[in-house]
């Protein structure tokens, strides 16, 4: 017997779980939830144990399909993966079934109170399985190797909503008394680490005919006018990659301690609100979790360890859909902050360049501290460089082929490896693949963006430009000058940057954020204020991240990066605290 996973405590000679139904009523006094899975396997048990992943988790009952109690043995926790909760399944059984509740520190779970919303009166429920939390939700085999198509039934308060990446099973709402009952199915079947539910004062507007967007009522119009033409996001997506596979494509605009920008959860997917920023500028994030459709729904990495065939892939298809909708100029200046990031990431990751590699090892290794832009800017230019190495036209047969290959399954790196050996023979030796997968940072032969914008930008580098250079700029081409600034940059050129431009007003996140971390690592005063500002005002790991680092960086200002952390912490997800902790100490 082995694992499947670095990840996961499932076994390859156990019973797998082929479907679960899920029956939950949400506490939000106690900050729990009360449940009931049963597990369905795809064969009958021939009898023995069964290992599943929990967290946190206190189990009440394991039941056998007859609904006699089995013998269980919930494990000490380990660190990284949690408690295995061992069953004895007997001989002939297609199922189990186990009672428990959650912890209020369940690490899938978000719980706000109605001060941290934007109505104030309801509370907010919200849940982040990836990377390895669904555990701390229900037991189940959490692997991306083993997928499950499930039915859920949540109970909440009567005067809150439920929605889950999943279809909601028409009519099904039921209230009663102060609680309500709401049921879902998800016909397709879905690696554990894509199950998500939220729950709280929610409104929807209709797209487009198989998308609505989902937020508290009032940013519903704004959320709506951001997204307007997500519609088309799909057709471009289709006409590249082939239909879309999962009927709806829903958007859930989160609260502002969302960790992520967006997260793929299938039919739903979840954005941070700092995407409402008025000029549709951030649409590619909706483009990024709507090609995970297809690169990482459909064609799932096996384990953490082939993360890039996810994220690499998903950049890779991002861009080509920027591109048919903004053009060429756009998809060439993001790879050109995709560039940037990660030269910046090989410098923070110089003592562990192991992490620098596409396929990683991680045993012992949680994958949110491996977290990084490697497995998304490295896997990207991987693919650019192929792709090169191919023509567009071959590159894009060999992709279908990939999609064809291991749709609604999982893959490892060296399935991508056998596919490419077989469909474009000689193409990996061309382009070094040994060096991309299993070396540290970028081979020297690399695909490198190129365009008139892009050089326009470049012009600039290193001084301030003019108003005349700067005035057809958009916000991607200001934030992609302010990420390449040297830093630090003299406090004279922050000074008169902010006087020209009113930087540290910025609207837009992205130039707002590339900004404060410019200023802080240059020990431009001024700019603290919007600091303290922006740090209190959202939770998203990718802004949190850079700015906590460059206060942390200078002696002057570490001290106000650890106060202002003591006061805020309690307003971010617990994945960003970890992380926020982790650059701090
Ligand atoms: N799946 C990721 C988010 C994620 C990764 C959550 C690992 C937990 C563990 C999502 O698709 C993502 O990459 N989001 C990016 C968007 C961007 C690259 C456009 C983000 O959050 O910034
Ligand atoms: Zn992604």
């Amino acid at each position: 017997m082995a694992r499947l996973d670095p990840h996961s405590h499932a076994e390859d000679n156990q019973p797998r779980t082929k479907a679960f139904d899920w029956k939950a009523s949400v506490d939000f006094s106690a900050r729990v939830l009360r449940a009931e899975v049963t597990l369905h396997f795809v064969e009958p048990s021939g009898g023995g144990p069964l290992d599943l992943d929990t967290r946190a988790l206190s189990i009440d009952a394991v039941l056998g399909p007859d609904g006699a109690p089995l013998q269980h043995t919930l494990h000490a926790p380990d660190p990284i993966l949690g408690s295995r909760l061992e069953i004895m399944v007997p001989a002939g059984a297609g199922s189990v079934a186990i009672r428990y509740r959650t912890s209020p520190e369940a690490s899938a779970l978000q719980w706000l109170t109605p001060k941290q919303t934007l109505g104030k009166k309801q509370p907010y429920l919200f849940s982040q399985c990836q990377a390895i939390h669904a555990r701390s939700l229900l037991p189940c085999q959490d692997t991306p190797s083993i997928r499950q198509t499930f039915t859920a039934s949540l109970e909440v308060p009567s005067e809150l909503r439920a929605v889950m990446a999943a279809a909601p099973v028409p009519a099904s709402r039921v209230v009663k008394g102060d609680r309500a009952v709401e049921r879902f199915e998800m016909p397709q079947p879905i690696p554990p680490y894509l199950f998500a539910l939220a729950v709280g004062d929610l409104a929807s507007k209709d797209l487009s005919p198989r998308s609505r967007v989902w937020t508290e009522p009032a940013q519903l119009e704004a959320a709506a006018w951001e997204f307007e033409h997500v519609e088309d996001h799909i057709e471009a997506a289709e006409s590249l990659f082939g239909p879309y596979d999962w009927e709806r494509f829903d958007l859930l605009v989160m609260p502002p301690s969302f960790p992520y920008g967006g997260m793929e959860n299938p039919r739903l997917t979840f954005l941070t609100p700092s995407l409402l920023a008025g000029d549709r500028s951030q649409v590619n994030v909706v483009a990024h979790e709507l090609a995970h459709s297809w690169t990482g729904n459909l064609v799932t990495s096996s384990t953490a360890e082939h993360f890039w065939l996810n994220e690499g892939f998903t950049v890779f298809a991002e861009r080509r859909i920027l591109e048919a909708l903004e053009g060429t100029e756009m998809a060439m200046l993001h790879a050109a902050i995709g560039f940037e990031k990660l030269q910046q990431a090989f410098a923070q990751l110089a003592s562990t360049p192991d992490l620098t590699k596409l396929r990683t090892h991680l045993n012992g290794i949680d994958p949110d501290e491996a977290f990084s832009v490697v497995p998304y800017e490295k896997g990207y230019l991987f693919l650019k460089t192929l792709e090169a190495a191919a023509g567009r036209e071959a590159f894009d047969a060999l992709l279908a082929s990939w999609l064809g290959a291991h749709r609604f399954g999982a893959a490892t790196t060296n399935d991508f490896v056998t596919l490419v050996e077989r469909v474009a023979p000689g193409l990996l030796a061309k382009v070094d693949a040994k060096a991309w997968i299993d070396g540290a940072g970028l081979p020297p032969q690399h695909w490198k963006p190129e365009s008139a914008r892009l050089a326009a930008v470049e012009k600039v580098a290193g001084r301030v430009p003019s108003k005349d250079e700067t005035r057809a700029w958009s916000p991607t081409e200001w934030s992609l000058y302010l990420e390449a600034a040297p830093k630090p940059s003299p406090v004279e050129v922050c000074a008169e940057l902010d006087a020209q431009y009113a930087l540290t007003s910025a609207k837009n996140p992205e130039v707002l954020v590339s900004w404060l971390v410019l200023a802080c690592e240059s020990g431009y005063a001024p700019a603290l204020p919007r600091v303290k500002e922006l740090l209190a005002h959202t939770g998203r790991m990718k802004y949190l991240k850079p700015i906590y680092r460059a206060l942390a960086a200078r002696a002057e200002t570490k001290p106000l990066a650890r106060e202002l952390f003591e006061k805020l912490r309690g307003s971010y997800h617990p994945i960003a605290q970890q992380v926020v902790r982790g650059i701090l100490k």
